[in-house]
């Protein structure tokens, strides 16, 4: 019998027992069975509305989203800000009470601030998942991440995880320690002094700034891209000194004792942090998380739309 889950919206990995992303996990992988049939559908969310808003840009989420609630039969309107009233001066919570006077169910929503869906969680009358909130968490990637990981080893217990790259701006960086912690991993953050908050090993997480002692002591390597676009000052003084420190190439991942497995969440700066030898080499498992990333995202909206309030 499915478990309810214990929260009634999904607004950040930090809310969720381990008992939850079990129950996450155990219903991703019979939806990723239902979605490699060649009848790919089922009539889960028949009746039930989903609103995608997208308030900041996206490809994988939006289109992941997009495609689990069509592979639940849900009926679905999309939202994104670029070519709606917010520029004209619309609050938030006009803009979600006015989609959901039109009798939507649940809101799966991306914005550039952080708490922004907690906020929303708070003043609306519908479920709400986080697709993504500023600098602060991205759940649904992290349970995909932790889902694949889970599949390609077998195990996240003692599993050790280095994440990679722009710690600071990264909600994908902190979803992930939640995740992989709760899942009894080992979690260490490699990169620049600067693109690393400081006290964080708060979180019961090891800091290590060398690339290569990092990379040889991972199981697995999560590798994240530069957020400019979060950077108010420059943290680091060239990307050419970056690459030179922290990009990852096949020549040395040949050269580590282990063969590791390399993942990211997309969008990748092809030549920055990963070269395409690295990221598209046997190693990396990038496809598969976005594959896995529907199956996910259809056990989160299933779990929740069928969670008596
Ligand atoms: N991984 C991720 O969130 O990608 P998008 O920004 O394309 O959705």
């Amino acid at each position: 019998m499915t478990q309810q889950l214990s929260v009634k919206h999904l607004l950040g990995i930090k809310d969720l027992t381990v008992e939850d992303i079990s129950q996450i996990f155990a219903t991703a992988a019979n939806f990723k069975d239902v979605i490699n049939r060649p009848i790919k559908k089922v009539p889960s969310l028949r009746d039930t509305t989903v609103a995608n808003l997208f308030f900041e840009n996206s490809t994988r989420t939006r289109l992941s989203f997009e495609l689990a609630e069509k592979r639940l039969s849900a009926d679905i309107i999309n939202f994104s800000a670029s070519s709606s009233s917010v520029s004209k001066g619309e609050t938030l919570i006009d803009t979600v009470n006015n989609i959901l006077a039109m009798k939507v169910d649940m809101i799966v929503m991306r914005h550039p601030k952080p708490g922004a869906a907690v906020f929303l969680s708070k003043h609306v009358k519908a479920k709400i998942i986080n697709a993504g909130d500023g600098t602060h968490e991205h759940p649904t990637q992290a349970l995909l991440d932790a889902f694949s990981i889970y599949e390609k080893l077998g195990t996240l217990s003692g599993v050790k995880v280095v994440i990679i790259g722009d710690i600071m701006h990264s909600r994908v960086a902190l979803s992930n320690i939640f995740c992989l912690k709760k899942l009894g991993a080992e979690v260490m953050v490699c990169g620049p002094v600067t693109l690393i908050p400081r006290h964080i090993e708060a979180l019961g997480v090891i800091v290590e700034n060398n690339l290569r002692k990092a990379l040889n002591w991972c199981d697995v390597a999560n590798v994240l891209r530069i957020q400019l676009e979060r950077q108010d000052i420059k943290y680091f003084p060239s990307l050419r000194e970056y690459i030179m420190l922290y990009g990852i190439n096949r020549e040395m991942l040949d050269s580590l004792k282990k063969e590791i497995v390399v993942m990211h969440p997309g969008p990748i700066n092809r030549g920055v942090e990963l070269t395409s030898d690295a990221a598209d080499s046997r190693q990396s498992i990038i496809l598969q998380q976005v594959e896995n990333g529907v199956a996910v995202r259809m056990a989160v909206l299933y779990l929740l739309a069928g969670r008596q309030d």
